[in-house]
């Protein structure tokens, strides 16, 4: 009996845990949709969002906020300002080292990410 308990109890902590990290998500795309409403027209919208991105899809190889040493990853605050040519490396790829993105990323998230990159140029 004891231990039957102890299993219902671990089976409804689970349970809350799965739901709680649900609407954590549900919370998270909403906020994600709401800023893309409201930032469209404003240049620190797009700034910011392009942040959120590149820390979900970038920073792993790019570094957190663009910071690394250059080496292995090119640091993207050294980057040229060069629209047309980071529009391309981010769709295409580049040198079957840099993944290409025009399938998962769409125009307004590349220049949300151009945005970004833009704001960080030269910057420490
Ligand atoms: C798997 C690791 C990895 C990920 C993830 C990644 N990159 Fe790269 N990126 C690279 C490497 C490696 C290079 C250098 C490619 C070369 O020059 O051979 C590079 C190069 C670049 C360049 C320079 C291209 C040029 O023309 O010189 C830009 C811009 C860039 N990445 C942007 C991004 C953006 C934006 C993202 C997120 C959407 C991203 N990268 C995600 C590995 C990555």
């Amino acid at each position: 009996m004891q231990v039957r308990i102890g299993r219902a109890a671990a089976f409804a902590a689970l349970a809350i845990a799965v739901m709680a990290i649900a609407s954590a998500q549900r919370a998270r795309a909403q906020q994600a949709a709401s800023a893309k409403e409201t930032s469209a027209s404003t240049d620190q919208g797009n700034v910011d969002l392009g942040k959120a991105i590149f820390a979900e899809h970038c920073s792993h190889c790019h570094g957190f906020n663009m910071v690394n040493a250059g080496t292995i990853t090119p640091d993207l605050r050294k980057f040229p300002d060069d629209r047309q040519r980071f529009v391309n490396t981010v769709k295409h790829g580049k040198n079957n080292r840099m993944p290409p993105w025009g399938d998962i990323l769409k125009d307004d998230d590349i220049a949300n990410l151009w945005a970004y990159v833009s704001s960080r140029r030269g910057q420490e």
